[in-house]
């Protein structure tokens, strides 16, 4: 396999960025080697720098549903860009894209757009001290609403503790203001609800935690802290920014039938472009300013173009059958390497939910807890990443990142994907005996 381009390119991007890149994950320190720097993608391909193709599951982290430059899309941009690409004013493309979520999305009511998935949540979070008159946040252990100062926190030691930081930067004020608790522990919640009463704005959750492998939670669980939140006035934000259009128009919310009070979107709602978004019913919005008290604004929050790739985007999603052929492709993908995997006895196991998987070093038939994932999961992903990339098929370059199958993937390249799959825990568990 050719490499030389990336390598020429990631020693080029060296001298321009902290650690050659733009966002951490993309460096492949978790993997090692070179990141590969991609030219274009159509459908579930992608082609790097080298001339190399991949079938792409990593699919820009979530966004790309659709898979690479979707004709719809690629039209919407072009045709909206054409008119102007920002004006700092209302369009009537922002209203296209509201009116599309609101009147398909039983959970919400009003909707404020946003740049990205980390301004969602921080703006929810906002949102929910304002309304609430409290500080204080409940997150959980393992996952992450992008890089919020209040949750880029991770737990102090024993249960129900106040956060540390974990990145420098954030004051330990701000760090004192979350409580971390572990996933899918009722018993922890309640303490942490109990310890802190009356000073909780709001629990935020990843209804789906898909960032550190995919913890897949108990629905008794997520009742419960639904329950436990209106019992004590406690907001309940769900962090859809990858679940939200993945698991079906209505996201997590509507997978659980679990009414949130504040749901943030990111990802599949810009159609590829940067975009996030939170809402609500609309009394809780009717706090965000200019009507209310809480404020929140962006220079280029709704933008046309951005707006327009969104909309595009998701009028596909409601297509009658959209949802469960994803969800067929991507079961075939998991049951064909599992049986794989358990006829050889590898510890292994593929989860998924719809069309999120995560490949799991794990003999446990459920992980719904960070410290559940087995310690050596990171060194055993390394070789099997590195194994697929040979054979031409593109995993975000993590173990604990979990892969996105898109409405361009077909039956071809999922049986062929499969195959390179199993090939890849032969050679991993060949070398790791
Ligand atoms: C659940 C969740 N929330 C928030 C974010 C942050 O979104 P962004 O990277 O667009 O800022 C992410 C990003 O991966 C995410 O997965």
């Amino acid at each position: 396999m050719k490499m030389e381009a990336s390598k020429a390119l990631f020693e080029k991007a060296k001298r321009y960025f902290p650690g050659g890149v733009n966002s951490p994950v993309r460096a492949f320190k978790s993997v090692g080697g070179t990141p590969i720097f991609f030219e274009k993608g159509k459908g579930a391909y992608v082609w790097d720098a080298d001339g190399n193709q991949y079938i792409d599951f990593c699919c820009s982290w979530g966004p790309l549903i659709l898979g690479h430059a979707p004709d719809a899309v690629v039209e919407a941009i072009v045709s909206t860009a054409s008119k102007g690409s920002s004006f700092g004013a209302p369009t009537r493309e922002e209203n296209e894209l509201a009116d599309l979520i609101l009147s398909n999305h039983k959970y919400i009511e009003k909707i404020r757009f946003v740049s990205s998935g980390t301004e969602a949540a921080m703006s929810a979070i906002r949102l929910a001290r304002g309304v609430t008159g409290r500080n204080k946040v409940i997150k959980f252990e393992g996952c992450y609403h992008g890089h919020v100062d209040a949750l880029l926190v991770k737990a102090g030691s024993g249960l129900a503790t106040l956060g540390t930081s974990s990145s420098a930067g954030i004051p330990e004020a701000y760090a004192k203001e979350t409580i971390v608790v572990p996933l899918n522990d009722i018993q922890a919640f309640d303490e942490a609800v109990e310890k802190y009463r009356g000073d909780i704005a709001v629990v935020a959750i990843e209804p789906i935690p898909a960032n550190n492998g995919l913890l897949i939670q108990d629905g008794v669980f997520l009742k419960h802290i639904r329950e436990v939140c209106t019992r004590e006035g406690i907001l309940l934000l769900f962090d859809e920014v990858i679940s939200g259009f993945r698991v079906g128009f209505e996201g997590a919310s509507g997978y659980y039938g679990i009414q949130p009070d504040v749901v943030a979107f990111g990802k599949i709602i810009g159609g590829g472009m940067p975009v996030g978004a939170y809402g609500s019913t609309a009394e809780v919005m009717s706090n965000v300013a200019p009507e209310g008290p809480v404020y929140q604004a962006g220079t280029l929050s709704g933008n046309p173009v951005a707006m327009a790739a969104g909309a595009a985007q998701l009028r596909a999603l409601l297509q009658p059958g959209f949802y469960e052929r994803l969800n067929e492709m991507t079961e075939s993908l998991c049951s064909q390497v599992q049986a794989h995997a358990d006829a050889k006895g590898y510890v292994f196991r593929m989860f998924h939910v719809g069309s999120i998987f995560w490949v799991s070093f794990s003999k446990e038939k459920a992980v719904r807890r960070m410290d559940e994932i087995p310690e050596n999961s990171g060194k055993l992903f390394a070789p099997f990443h590195h194994f697929l990339l040979e054979k031409g098929v593109y995993l975000g370059p993590s173990g604990y990142e979990v892969g996105f199958v898109s409405h361009a993937h077909s039956n071809e390249d999922i049986t062929y994907a499969a195959r390179a799959f199993c090939e890849a825990l032969d050679y991993t568990f060949s070398q790791n005996q």
